[in-house]
């Protein structure tokens, strides 16, 4: 499939992910951001999607990925958006307001079971307008919330 076919898979990363592999290691493993997106890029190659990988520490990098997103969204382009917003989960009505006023399908999405750690984690100000959440399975989760989107573009019903 030539990429100008595939659908796109927008990746995003919050504050302090690009630490990974050196930032709480107990918590987050010893992979670094450079592995997630190997990680990635395979599950992309695996459903034939085309794949945009991004880390930012500032809030309004992540809304303005979210707008673009939103543009391949309403041309059919869009796949969907694995949003890991790190602390901004907690926080950020911005990254709420750009999820809901653009209409992307998005996988909010934790390397660690924030259910299981400090109680102010366990409010997201994402999970409202997500259309899926996960958390807690390491950073295999970004292949498999990739997984989950590719499913769902293939049996969108269910
Ligand atoms: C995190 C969990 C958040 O609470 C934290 O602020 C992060 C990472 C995770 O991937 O487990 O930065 O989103």
């Amino acid at each position: 499939m030539s990429s100008a076919t595939k659908k796109t898979v927008f990746v995003l990363n919050g504050p302090n992910l690009n630490l990974l592999g050196t930032r709480e290691p107990a918590v987050y493993g010893a992979q670094t951001l450079g592995d997630v997106e190997k990680l990635c890029t395979q599950a992309c190659e695996r459903h034939g999607l085309a794949l945009r990988f991004h880390q930012s520490n500032h809030e309004g990098a992540l809304v303005d990925w979210i707008h673009e997103a939103g543009r391949l969204h309403a041309a059919g382009e869009l796949a969907g958006v694995v949003l890991n917003a790190g602390a901004y989960t907690h926080t950020s009505i911005a990254l709420h307001d750009a999820i809901k006023g653009t209409g992307i399908t998005l996988i909010e999405l934790h390397i660690s079971n924030v259910h299981a750690r400090e109680s102010y984690r366990h409010h997201s100000y994402m999970a409202a307008a997500a259309k899926a959440v996960m958390c807690g399975f390491g950073v295999l989760g970004y292949g498999l919330a990739i997984d989950g989107l590719a499913q769902m573009l293939a049996q969108p019903a269910g």
